[in-house]
């Protein structure tokens, strides 16, 4: 029999040797291909009511998922129908086919939709209901008049695909539309700084919240997003900071282009990330007062409806919306194997030449993802998802999806239940506790 190291499997081969051949590192998209395993949602499961608690009526009884975020500070709080938004991807990274249809679908289900790296796309602006405005480290295609038309406002300190590093935008993607709004040259690889440039830490991050409260005029909310990290200290810093919303994005949260092994080997999983977050802003008794928006990896309604029973007032997707607009679906095959991918198994947005149009600058690519089709491919993904949500909470006798709470669920694993702090199923007992 041909035995197999443990260690030095194929694929590991295959790494060194590329490594070798090439002196370079490995770099992706898509986010984690989670190849070994982490407590996720999944290690979770719903108590829905029998005799102890009464359920609701799906078809009669009314289960509300109006969803409110900026309510510390802001004078204009932002109102969603929807608790799930499109999360900031950056223009440059996706296509304007694909920002336009995000921000369309975003807006005919009542929900908000973020710009990204780059700054804000027009079309994007006048598809959406409620745009969110990135400012990142890059400053690329900051513009003061375009941060004054949003709903929202979002300082991003990390992601969680690659937490603590910049962004990186390879040169096959910036054409000359991508580098006249970035100020760069064209076709040449883009590194964003890792840190902003106006401020170092929480001290000074307070007089950064406190201008973009100011050029807003207070009127929108001021977000803080960051990678999942060290959550707990964080979370609270950039609460005492003045954020009105803190963004967490886990670990398995996606990314147009990211090192490989930061996506493997950086940063808490997203279940871990929540359960920090929410533990922080109780401990500064804050909880409620600033809203929760959890990111990294959510495909459904279940895995949404687990995150806002554990603490979310909201959930960010990225990589399922993209989904929706056919990432990885089985057409363009000869596309998809020049890249060395297939339908499926595709994690190739760093290459530009995305085979359905979504993460490319190439104009013949990008004609293959209709506007108005991935709109309402979108909408149906917020429905369905929202659908999904409010079925669980109705179970569990909730007549507003934000009503769901860690009680309504039990641990499948002990390692869930020790970091979400419920118990283990078939026992009382919190593990570890
Ligand atoms: C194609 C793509 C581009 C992205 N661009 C940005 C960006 O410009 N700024 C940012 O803060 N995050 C960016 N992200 C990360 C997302 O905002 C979000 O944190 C992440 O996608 C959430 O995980 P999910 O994709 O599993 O839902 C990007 C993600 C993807 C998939
Ligand atoms: S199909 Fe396009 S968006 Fe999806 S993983 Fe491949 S290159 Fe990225």
């Amino acid at each position: 029999m041909l035995e197999t190291s443990g260690t030095f499997q194929p694929g590991v081969i295959e790494e060194i040797q590329r490594k070798a051949a090439t002196g370079l590192y490995a770099i992706r998209g898509y986010g984690t291909l989670r190849e070994r395993r982490w407590a996720t949602f999944d290690d979770l499961t719903f108590l829905p009511c029998s005799l102890t608690r009464i359920p609701l009526e799906g078809y009669r009884e009314k289960c509300s998922t109006k969803t409110v975020l900026g309510t510390r500070h802001a004078k204009k709080p932002i109102e969603l129908d929807i608790p799930i938004m499109i999360t900031g991807m950056s223009w440059g990274a996706l296509s304007l086919n694909a920002k336009t249809a995000l921000a369309k679908g975003a807006a005919l289900a009542g929900s908000s939709n973020t710009t990204g790296d780059g700054g804000m796309l027009r079309a994007e602006r006048d598809a959406s209901r409620c745009l969110i405005y990135e400012v990142l480290p890059s400053r690329y295609g900051i513009n003061i008049h375009d941060m004054r038309e949003a709903d929202g406002i979002e300082l991003t300190i990390g992601q969680g695909a690659k937490p603590g590093t910049g962004g990186l935008l390879l040169g096959s993607k910036v054409s000359d539309v991508i580098a006249h709004q970035r100020d760069l040259p064209i076709g040449v690889d883009q590194r964003s700084p890792a840190r902003h440039p106006d401020f170092l830490g929480p001290d000074d991050m307070v007089i950064k919240v406190e201008e973009l409260r100011e050029a807003t005029d207070g009127q929108v909310p001021i977000f803080v997003k960051m990678g999942a990290s060290r959550v707990f200290d964080d979370v609270k810093l950039a609460a005492k900071a003045g954020a009105d919303v803190i963004v967490v994005d886990g670990m398995e949260g996606g990314t147009a282009a990211s090192p490989a092994i930061l996506q493997e080997h950086t940063g808490l999983p997203t279940l871990a990330a929540v359960c920090e977050a929410r533990r922080a802003l109780e401990d500064i008794g804050v909880y409620g007062e600033v809203q929760l928006i959890i990111a990294g990896g959510i495909r459904d309604g279940v895995d949404a409806a687990k995150a806002m029973a554990l603490g979310a007032d909201a959930i960010y997707i990225g990589t399922a919306a993209l989904i929706a607009l056919n990432c990885n679906r089985a057409m363009y095959e000869i596309d998809y194997h020049a890249i060395g991918a297939a339908p499926y198994h595709c994690h190739h947005c760093h290459t530009g030449r995305c085979p359905v149009g979504i993460t490319t600058q190439n104009p013949e690519l990008m004609q293959r993802l209709d506007i108005d089709e991935g709109a309402e491919r979108v909408l149906n993904l917020l429905r369905a998802m929202t659908l999904e949500i409010q079925m669980l909470a109705r179970a569990c006798g909730k007549s507003d999806v934000h009503h769901l709470e860690p009680e309504d669920m039990a641990a499948l694993t002990a390692e869930a239940s020790m970091i979400c702090g419920i118990p283990l199923a078939g026992t009382r007992k919190v593990f570890g506790s």
